[in-house]
């Protein structure tokens, strides 16, 4: 069974990491891009959660889709680093455990944009071959259900990061809602919630900028609701069991 050098694949994330923050330095920002520190802030998250299937919407040039990446890939550099024995090996159990929680790992991305796809396609993921599924969809995100009706893996995501819409954020939520796309116990991480505050109904709960938590119930689900003031601001909508 083939070993995994999660080291050499974080190092290839970091350094499109750069390249985009470097283009991004250089030239007009095109791409809407998440700022850095959220970007850390969101490959922290990840790693944390340890989700097996992440859903977002909105990739542009897939800048916040490598944080998400980078996240995943921590979090089995981890797992890894726990489980070597005194001779620096791990063993064939632990290898064959290790293959099963990476085919059991699903990435999926959504850009509308042709132009924008084509650079996060072309000229960002093209040339990594990560151990997981990384799929990027060309598609509206309200057609993400019927797209991809035949996968029917593609349901119940325990993290989904939308950061597009942001004047439709109700619908959104309950087009995710509708569709079953977040898992029992997933979160939703909507991001600008507080440069567009005012457009959203649904987060008219937020009354300061400190992180708090507040209850909020949407369709019959219970949802903590918990505000990270970092930039644009993320909302996380995290759903009770
Ligand atoms: C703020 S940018 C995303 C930035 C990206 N998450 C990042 O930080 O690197 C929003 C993106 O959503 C895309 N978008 C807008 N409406 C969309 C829709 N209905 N379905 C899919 N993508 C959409 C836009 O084309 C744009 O590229």
């Amino acid at each position: 069974m083939e070993e995994i050098n999660v080291f050499l694949f974080k190092n290839q994330i970091l350094s499109k990491i750069q390249y985009l923050e470097q283009l991004k330095f250089n030239s007009n920002d095109e791409f809407y891009n998440i700022t850095n520190i959220q970007s850390q802030f969101l490959s922290t998250y990840i790693k944390l959660k340890s989700p097996k299937k992440v859903l977002e919407f909105g990739t542009s040039n897939g800048y916040s889709l490598l944080a998400i990446v980078l996240g995943i890939l921590k979090n089995i550099e981890d797992f890894q680093t726990g489980k070597f024995d005194v001779n620096n090996n791990y063993n064939i159990f632990e290898l064959s455990e290790l293959h099963s929680i990476l085919n059991s790992i699903q990435c999926v991305s959504v850009e509308i944009d042709e132009n924008r796809f084509n650079f996060a396609t072309q000229r960002v993921f093209n040339d990594i071959n990560l151990p997981f599924v990384v799929d990027i969809l060309n598609i509206d995100m309200f057609n993400f259900h019927s797209f991809t009706l035949e996968k029917n893996n593609y349901l119940n995501f325990d993290v989904i990061f939308v950061d597009c819409n942001q004047e439709r954020y109700e619908e959104v939520l309950e087009y995710i809602i509708d569709n079953t796309l977040l898992s029992i116990s997933g979160s939703i991480i909507f991001e600008n919630v507080l440069s567009h505050k005012h457009s959203f109904n649904f987060i008219s709960q937020i009354k300061n900028t400190q992180v708090s938590v507040k209850n909020f119930k949407f369709k019959n689900i219970e949802f903590d609701l918990i505000e990270y003031p970092i930039h644009n601001g993320f909302l996380e909508l995290k759903r009770k069991t």
